[in-house]
C-alpha cells in the first residue's frame, strides 16, 4: 500500500505561522535525515498531495514543520485545523537530499536555509553533530519573531558548543553585528565567506530555501571554490527551469505510443497520446504511480527507462548521472518512441 496512515501526537506552534507536527510512531516509516513525508487529503472533493521534511533526527519521533503559504490548502488547514488523534495518510519517507553520516569524521559541513527551508536543514544538522561532525548553519529569516525552531537551534547550540556555529541573518531586525542584517544575497554570502565561514574547509553544502537564494548561493560557494558536486539542493517548489532545460516539444508526433508501466511487480500496458506524461497516462489507466509535486521537484514518480525513448521537460531532483543511467520523473517524462517501456520498482 502507497499510503499509510500516520496519527498525529501532537502539533505545537514554532511562529505566527508555523506548526510544528509530530506523529505517532509507525512501522515502516524510518528515515534518514533531510528526507520528507508526502500527505494526501482531499478538499472539497479533490484529492490534494503536499511534501513536508522532515525536521527530527533519525532515530526520534516523526515530526515535520509547515509554514502557512498565503491562500495555500494544505498548510493553513494545517495551520488552522490539524489536531492530535486525526488520521492523515503519508507515503513512506522519500527524498536525496541526504548527508551520508560517517561518525566522528570531523567533517564540515555549512548549511544554508532561508524561512521553513530549515525544516530539512534541522534534521541534517543533528544527524551530523551526533555523528561528530563540524557544522556551520547561516539561517535568513525576516525578523526574530518568523525563525522557525529557534528553540531547537538554541538547545543544539549548548549541546554542540564547540562544533556548530549558528549565524541568524535577519532582514528586518537590525544585530549588534551590521553584516548580520539584511538579506542572503550575493553580496551578503561573499561578504560571510569572507569573514566567517572559510569555504576551504568546508567539505560539503546543503541549501534549502527559495529558488533565488539557492540559485545565487550555489554560484557563490562554486566561485568560492567549492565543488558543485560538494553541493546539494532541496526545492519547495517549482518555478523554474532545472539542471535540463526547458525542451520545446515541437517534435510531438500525433501518433500514439505503447507504453509498459512495470509496478509493484506488475507490468501495464498502455496506449497514450505523445502530449502525455508516463505519470498522466498510468494515473488516467488507474494505474497508482506514485507521485506527489507533479512540477519534477521532489522525484517520487522516478522510474526507470528500460526500453525506447522518452524527453523529461523539467528536473529539479535528478542528478546527471542518474539521468545517464536512464532515470527519469515520470510527471516530467513524454514518449519519443512507439515503444517505450519504464520500470517503476528499481526507481525506489
Ligand atoms: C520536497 C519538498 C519538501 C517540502 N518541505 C516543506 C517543509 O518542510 N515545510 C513547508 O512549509 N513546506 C514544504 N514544502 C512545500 C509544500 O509541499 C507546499 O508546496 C506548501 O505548503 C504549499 O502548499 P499549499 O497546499 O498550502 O498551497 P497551494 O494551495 O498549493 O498554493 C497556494 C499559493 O501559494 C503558492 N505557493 C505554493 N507553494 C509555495 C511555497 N512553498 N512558497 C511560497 N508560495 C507557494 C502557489 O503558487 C499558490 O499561489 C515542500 C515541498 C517539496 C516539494
Ligand atoms: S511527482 Fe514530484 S517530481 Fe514528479
Amino acid at each position: 500500500m502507497r499510503f499509510q496512515p500516520l496519527t498525529v501526537a501532537e502539533v505545537r506552534k514554532t511562529t505566527r505561522d508555523a506548526v510544528v507536527v509530530t506523529f505517532d510512531p509507525a512501522p515502516g516509516f524510518e528515515f534518514r535525515a533531510g528526507q520528507y513525508l508526502t500527505f494526501r487529503r482531499l478538499f472539497e472533493g479533490v484529492e490534494v498531495r503536499r511534501s513536508y521534511s522532515i525536521c527530527a533526527a533519525p532515530g526520534e519521533a516523526l515530526q515535520v514543520g509547515i509554514k502557512r503559504v498565503d491562500g495555500g490548502a494544505f498548510s493553513t488547514w494545517a495551520n488552522e485545523a490539524l489536531a492530535p488523534g486525526d488520521r492523515i495518510d503519508a507515503m513512506l519517507p522519500m527524498g536525496r537530499f541526504t548527508p551520508e553520516i560517517e561518525p566522528n569524521t570531523g567533517k564540515h559541513t555549512l548549511l544554508i536555509a532561508v524561512g521553513s527551508g530549515i525544516t530539512p536543514v534541522l534534521s541534517i544538522a543533528q544527524a551530523l553533530l551526533q555523528a561528530g561532525g563540524r557544522v556551520t548553519l547561516l539561517y535568513g529569516n525576516r525578523a526574530v519573531n518568523t525563525i522557525m525552531f529557534q528553540t531547537e537551534l538554541d538547545d543544539l547550540k549548548s549541546r554542540f558548543l564547540t562544533r556548530l556555529a549558528v549565524v541568524h541573518v535577519l532582514k528586518q531586525d537590525a544585530q549588534d553585528i551590521p553584516l548580520f542584517t539584511g538579506r542572503l544575497d550575493g553580496a551578503k554570502l561573499d561578504a560571510l565567506f569572507a569573514a566567517w565561514v572559510q569555504i576551504d574547509t568546508v567539505d560539503e553544502a546543503f541549501l534549502c530555501g527559495p529558488e533565488s537564494m539557492m540559485d545565487v548561493a550555489v554560484e557563490r560557494l562554486v566561485a568560492h571554490g567549492l565543488p558543485p558536486e560538494r553541493i546539494q539542493t532541496e526545492r519547495f517548489v517549482g518555478t523554474q527551469t532545472g539542471r535540463l532545460p526547458q525542451i520545446t516539444r515541437a517534435t510531438v508526433a500525433a501518433k500514439p505510443t505503447e507504453v509498459t508501466l512495470r509496478l509493484d511487480g506488475a507490468a501495464h500496458v498502455v496506449t497514450m497520446e505523445r502530449d502525455q506524461s508516463l505519470l498522466e497516462a498510468a494515473l488516467e489507466n488507474a494505474i497508482d504511480a506514485p507521485y506527489a509535486c507533479k512540477a519534477g521537484v521532489c522525484s517520487t514518480c522516478m522510474c526507470r527507462v528500460v526500453e525506447g525513448e522518452v524527453e523529461m521537460v523539467q528536473n529539479h531532483a535528478l542528478e546527471d548521472d542518474e539521468v545517464a543511467h536512464g532515470y527519469v520523473l515520470s510527471c516530467q517524462a513524454y514518449p519519443l518512441s512507439d515503444r517505450v517501456v519504464v520500470d517503476y520498482d528499481v526507481g525506489h
